[in-house]
């Protein structure tokens, strides 16, 4: 990591230990990281699990790219290094969501290995690669915001899948095929995973958010 640019920057020590959130909130926290194409279910997939996870009573936050875009990473565009930057400042705030204890659930395409990887020594042993997979031509077929179209036409540069690159998880701790399992399927996989690392109780004491499929952005 690299040293902060100031120089006269001291940790502080917080009172209340991680240990200590994680015992009151009867889970421990982590981040699950989702990459994939625009257009894959990374947001939808997120939205319905911190749904289901909520049920179960935990601490939950949903960060993605058009949250954060329209303020912290307000300046930044889908150039190269933009997109570096953006994932470099998410991996930051979702560290500290773990940090406090949350299972903060992290859906940025994050198209770089190298930057991923940066992410995963940041937050350490809690971070969960989710690799959304779902070919570029079914994301394009689907294209919820019309931006594949816009990209087709170069009405968009640098889009991703059809005029910038994407590089898949070569290990990612979980994989999903959207072009295969219901948005309810996906969940239940990644649920499965969280429930047995994390400590996350099995049974919903809330009602169950009601069943979406991937065209309903
Ligand atoms: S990332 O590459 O830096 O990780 P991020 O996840 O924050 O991207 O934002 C992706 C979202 O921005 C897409 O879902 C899409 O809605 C929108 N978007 C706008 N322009 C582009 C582009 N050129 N490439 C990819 N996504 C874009």
């Amino acid at each position: 990591m690299k040293p902060p640019a100031s120089k006269n920057i001291v940790a502080s020590i917080s009172q209340v230990s991680l240990a200590e959130r994680e015992k009151r909130n009867r889970h421990r926290g982590c981040v699950l990281w989702f990459t994939g194409l625009s257009a894959a279910g990374k947001s939808t997939i997120a939205n319905e699990l911190e749904a289901a996870l909520f049920a179960r009573g935990c601490q939950t936050f949903v960060l993605d790219g058009d949250r954060v875009r329209h303020g912290l990473c307000s300046d930044l565009d889908f150039s190269e290094h933009s997109r570096h930057e953006n994932i470099r400042r998410v991996g930051e705030v979702a560290k500290l969501f773990s940090d406090a204890g949350f299972i903060c659930l992290a859906a940025f395409i994050s198209p770089y290995q190298a930057d991923r990887r940066l992410v995963r020594e940041v937050v350490g042993e809690k971070f969960v690669e989710v690799y959304v997979n779902a070919p570029l031509t079914v994301c394009e077929a689907r294209d919820p915001k019309g931006l594949y179209v816009k990209a087709r036409t170069h009405k968009i540069k640098n889009f991703t899948g059809v005029s910038a690159p994407y590089e898949p998880p070569l290990n990612p701790e979980i994989e999903v095929r959207t072009d295969k399992l219901s948005v309810a399927g996906a969940v239940d996989k990644i649920l499965g995973y969280v429930q047995k690392h994390f400590n996350v109780r099995r049974q919903a004491s809330r009602a169950k958010p009601a069943k979406i499929s991937w065209q309903d952005w």
